[in-house]
């Protein structure tokens, strides 16, 4: 593979040829929000458009982890036009979210605190009207919780779980403002066919999958891109 050369921040940086520029920036410290990204997904999802950055010669701001890095390539992850779409699908994002983070197992270490404190928001919106769901939380499963009234659809665990088993646990159901992850005809996981391998909880970003003992996941698959 060719090495080639590109700059972030100001930053010169050397990639491999084909990698995606979200993950080359992780690699090198430079922070870019992300829900979505896994990186062991070849086809991105694409699917918060959080991870928005500029780059030199394109008119429009692109989402960093669909975009391959190519040599001499200059990106700035905080021009003012890719900040102010981050903001707004941040906010967005959690104009239904039930900011409870004393009580959430996930605080200290949620992808949705980092974001926040990245572009200097507030978890709770000011602008937008809150709508909460009051989902029931499902706990029917020995080792884990899903509370779905703390998930974003980044679809992660959706992916890890059908890479894991072909048809997965999770799936996405209904459309528009009713979208949701759930299980297949809405049972509870402890009936699924879960096999309690966790890796789902891994790459969970916030608190809407975790263990019923407040453990942190000790596995560590394919959540690169929200480990850094
Ligand atoms: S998921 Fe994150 S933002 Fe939401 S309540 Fe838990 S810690 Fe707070
Ligand atoms: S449960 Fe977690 S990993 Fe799954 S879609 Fe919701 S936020 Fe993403
Ligand atoms: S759209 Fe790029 S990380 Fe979600």
């Amino acid at each position: 593979m060719k090495t080639i050369t590109l700059t972030i921040d100001g930053k010169r940086i050397k990639a491999q040829e084909g990698e995606k520029l979200l993950r080359v920036a992780l690699d090198n410290d430079i922070y870019i929000p992300n829900l979505c990204a896994i990186e062991d997904n070849p086809e991105p999802l694409a699917a918060c458009r959080l991870c928005f950055v500029e780059v030199e010669g394109k008119e429009k701001p692109i989402t960093a982890c669909t975009e391959t890095v190519a040599e001499g390539m200059v990106v700035n992850t905080k021009g003012e036009k890719s900040l102010r779409l981050v903001r707004t699908g941040f906010e967005l994002i959690m104009a239904s979210h039930p900011v409870d983070c004393a009580h959430c197992t996930k605080s200290g270490s949620c992808e949705l605190q980092k974001i926040a404190r990245h572009i200097g928001a507030k978890l709770k919106s000011r602008q937008l009207r809150q709508l909460q769901w009051h989902l029931p939380i499902d706990d029917s499963h020995p080792l884990f919780i899903y509370d779905a009234n703390k998930c974003v659809l980044c679809g992660r665990c959706v992916w890890v779980c059908r890479r894991r088993l072909g048809i997965g646990v999770f799936g996405f159901a209904h459309r528009g403002f009713q979208r949701a992850v759930t299980t297949f005809g809405d049972e509870p996981i402890g009936n699924s066919r879960c096999e309690g391998c966790a890796e789902c909880i891994s790459v969970c970003p916030t608190g809407a999958l975790v263990f019923k003992d407040g453990e942190e996941p000790k596995i560590k698959t394919g959540d690169k891109a929200h480990s850094k």
